[in-house]
């Protein structure tokens, strides 16, 4: 049974070791995302020349895009820190007004997974975004009152897998706002390469082409098989990566010529055999396969839409004819623009 992690987006505690080392510092090093780029040299190069904190910046889109290592690089040529934190570790409002008091002036906040912050923490942020001050609530029942504490002119970045889950009062607070695409090929190789260099490992340029044509659109997946196939290169081969040792790697690992994993499998076959191809909705599915709808949502889904095995539509998710000739079966005759 392959590691079901080996293909999806999601972070492992392996992988943020390891992508430390490998993290662009600079916007001149990251790679694809161009237009995301463009926009940010421009918004970055503007707010430093006058002097001035960076607007709130929102980033949005699959897991392992570099949504986190882009919210560095925006700290890095602001020449100012970043300060890390997650939604689901901020409990009371106090943590964040901890965070946002000692902030100095232009530094970063960056928060992660910024969906899953509590809405009492998310009031604060409010005022804290727009008119860069607090409003602490003191004492209790009649005799509470409000006090405001101002905090220093800051940027907050914020990461998201799923824009929509935001609520309306909180995206609109921020004044740049950039959706993360899957990757190129070319882009994921030209990553790859530049990995592999770091590592002090010799990848051929097939084998980086390899690599990048199974690691659905994601850096952080094709990072991880390099890690893996080096493993491999230096078992069972001399140490470098050849395209005759990335395949037999890859094969060993279970790895498709597409990046699928089993779950991406079972969750076509049972659209296919439970539901007829669908339409099905996202519940039916989640239980059949016995996954998180929101795993199934944010990580599954994007890519097999985005490669076509699967639409969303208003009715439910449907397989498409790439996924039934994909498992080698017969698609059925249907009215629809899939077909
Ligand atoms: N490593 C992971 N993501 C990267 C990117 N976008 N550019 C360069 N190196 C990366």
């Amino acid at each position: 049974m392959p590691d079901p992690r080996l293909s999806t987006g999601a972070r492992t505690d392996d992988d943020a070791q390891f992508e430390v080392g490998l993290r662009p510092r600079t916007l001149d090093e990251y790679i694809g995302q161009d237009r995301v780029r463009e926009n940010l040299v421009v918004s970055i190069t503007a707010a430093r020349q006058r002097h001035e904190a960076l607007d709130h910046v929102l980033l949005y889109g699959p897991p392992g895009l570099g949504k986190t290592t882009l919210a560095y690089v925006i700290g890095n040529e602001l020449g100012v820190p970043v300060r890390s934190t997650s939604g689901p570790v901020l409990e009371k409002p106090g943590d964040l007004a901890a965070m946002l008091t000692t902030l100095k002036e232009r530094e970063v906040l960056f928060i992660d997974e910024i969906h899953r912050m509590p809405a009492t923490i998310e009031e604060i942020l409010y005022p804290a975004m727009e008119d860069y001050e607090l409003d602490i609530v003191i004492g209790q029942g009649p005799s509470a009152r409000s006090v405001k504490v101002p905090v220093q002119k800051f940027t907050l970045i914020g990461a998201t897998t799923r824009a929509g889950l935001l609520t309306s009062p909180l995206r609109g607070r921020f004044g740049i706002v950039h959706r993360l695409d899957f990757y190129r090929e070319s882009d994921l190789e030209e990553i790859v390469r530049r990995s592999a260099r770091i590592l002090g490992v010799t990848i051929s340029g097939e084998a980086a082409a390899e690599l990048a044509r199974r690691s659905r659109g994601t850096p952080r997946i094709v990072n991880r098989l390099l890690r893996r196939v080096r493993d491999y290169a230096q078992v069972r081969a001399n140490g470098d990566i050849t395209l005759e040792v990335a395949h037999a790697g890859l094969e060993l690992l279970e790895v498709d010529e597409h990046g699928f994993d089993e779950v991406d499998r079972k969750l076509l076959r049972t659209i296919i055999d439970k539901f007829g191809g669908g339409p099905v909705g996202i519940n039916s599915i989640a239980a059949a396969i016995s996954e998180e709808k929101d795993a199934i949502e944010d990580i599954y889904e994007p890519y097999l839409i985005q490669v076509g095995f699967l639409d969303r539509t208003p009715r439910g998710r449907v397989a498409s004819r790439l996924a039934y000739e994909y498992f080698g079966l017969p698609a059925p005759g249907r009215d629809s623009r899939l077909w």
